[in-house]
């Protein structure tokens, strides 16, 4: 919900922009790093869901590590101010190039997906005179009930070491000397809302952790990853989600041996909700039995509808008409570019303030120049 100070002041504003809500994260944070004390767990930020400079000094702030995909996200990350040991660096594809620069940064861990990966970042550590922390990314072959394109976790995912690969991950890693073993880590997905699938998660990650157990590795940390959804239907109902139930499914689930550390890599529950697209109305263009409320905001500043089929809710800020079903759209040259179909909005005409909601998270981050638009500014709660 917007006050109507934010509401004039988004009117004076060249649109479309992002907003984000500061408050909000804070909010969001403070209730997740409440749940964090209190199991003695440690969190690692997935800074591919936002890395806006703003919003990673918040979350730093409040002790969270960072969970990296790239070599150019460690380096954003260590010149952010994350403390390199809680670094972490999972990928399918690390290049030597992004490898050799984990390795100066003297990260906590790579999350390792293959042997030959380990084979690589192995022989590159010993041309350094070094000794790469690594975790193996287990995929332990887990539905996570999601869109198939944010699924990670299934046998036929390209994420992570399947089970049978067990004996000659261990193997490899007795072979090579410029490695340690210091964990697992497992990542299921993404926007995961049936909280059945933590359960199982951690029904697997026991069994699992007792195969290696058994096999005399002694496994210092897990990681879980993330996944944790949020509600695109209600987010002005539920602006953050529910940690509680969350972290207490797992606090019951998992078997935690003594020494232990467990990690989790929060992303989307993070940042989600506090962020916005804010666009403008251009046209409202009669159409076949349907009328298209076109925006300015288009697939280039938020691909989530277009490839996930995503439905963030759109709120008309500056209407007070009746209420008329819409299909939503914006100015990009493909059909995909729509935000929602036969929505309900109060009767809506050129210049009006519109409000794509749930967009902090892989909302900026995925933007892009097509059609060579500009890419959206953003603003933030404590400017304006
Ligand atoms: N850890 C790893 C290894 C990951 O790959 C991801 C997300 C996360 C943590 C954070 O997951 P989260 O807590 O945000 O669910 N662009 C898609 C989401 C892609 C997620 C990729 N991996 C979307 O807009 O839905």
């Amino acid at each position: 919900m917007f006050n109507t100070n934010e509401i004039r002041e988004f009117q004076q504003l060249e649109t479309p922009f992002y907003y984000y809500d500061l408050a909000l994260l804070k909010r969001t944070l403070d209730k997740y790093t409440a749940n964090l004390k209190k199991y003695n767990y440690h969190a690692h930020y997935a800074l591919k869901a936002n890395a806006n400079e703003r919003i990673l000094q918040i979350i730093r702030s409040y002790g969270l590590g960072a969970d990296c995909v790239s070599g150019n996200e460690v380096a954003l990350a260590l010149k952010s101010g994350f403390d390199p040991s809680m670094v972490v660096y999972a990928g399918v594809g690390k290049s030597d190039k992004e490898i050799k620069m984990a390795l100066e940064g003297d990260i906590f861990s790579f999350n390792c997906e293959s042997v030959p990966e380990l084979e690589i970042i192995n022989s590159i550590a010993s041309s350094m005179g070094k000794v790469a922390s690594v975790s193996l990314r287990i995929n332990p072959d887990i539905d996570a009930h999601t869109h198939k394109y944010i699924s990670t976790g299934r046998s036929q995912d390209k994420f992570g070491i399947s089970t049978w690969m067990f004996q000659d991950v261990i193997d490899t890693i007795h072979k090579c000397q410029n490695l340690k073993l210091v964990g697992l880590h497992f990542h299921v997905g993404s926007q995961i809302t049936d909280m059945k699938v933590f359960e199982m998660l951690a029904k697997r990650v026991n069994e699992i952790q007792r195969w290696f157990f058994d096999n005399g590795i002694v496994i210092e940390n897990i990681n879980l990853g993330g996944g944790l959804g949020i509600d695109y239907e209600n987010p002005d109902k539920n602006p953050v989600s529910d940690f509680d139930t969350y972290f207490s499914i797992i606090n019951k689930g998992l078997e935690v041996r003594g020494g232990q550390h467990i990690h989790f890599e929060p992303g989307r529950t993070i940042v989600a909700q506090c962020g916005t697209l804010i666009s403008r109305v251009l046209y409202v263009k009669i159409g076949k039995g349907k009328k298209f409320a076109i925006l300015d905001a288009g697939m280039n500043d938020l691909i989530r509808p277009a490839l996930y089929q995503a439905k963030h809710k759109i709120d008309n800020l500056t209407s007070k008409g009746r209420n008329m079903r819409y299909d939503v759209v914006g100015p990009v040259c493909e059909s995909s570019d729509r935000f929602g179909k036969n929505i309900l909005l109060p009767e809506t005409k050129r210049g009006d303030i519109c409000a794509i909601k749930s967009a902090g998270a892989y909302g900026q981050v995925m933007a892009m120049k097509y059609n060579q638009r500009d890419l959206a500014l953003e603003y933030y709660s404590e400017e304006l």
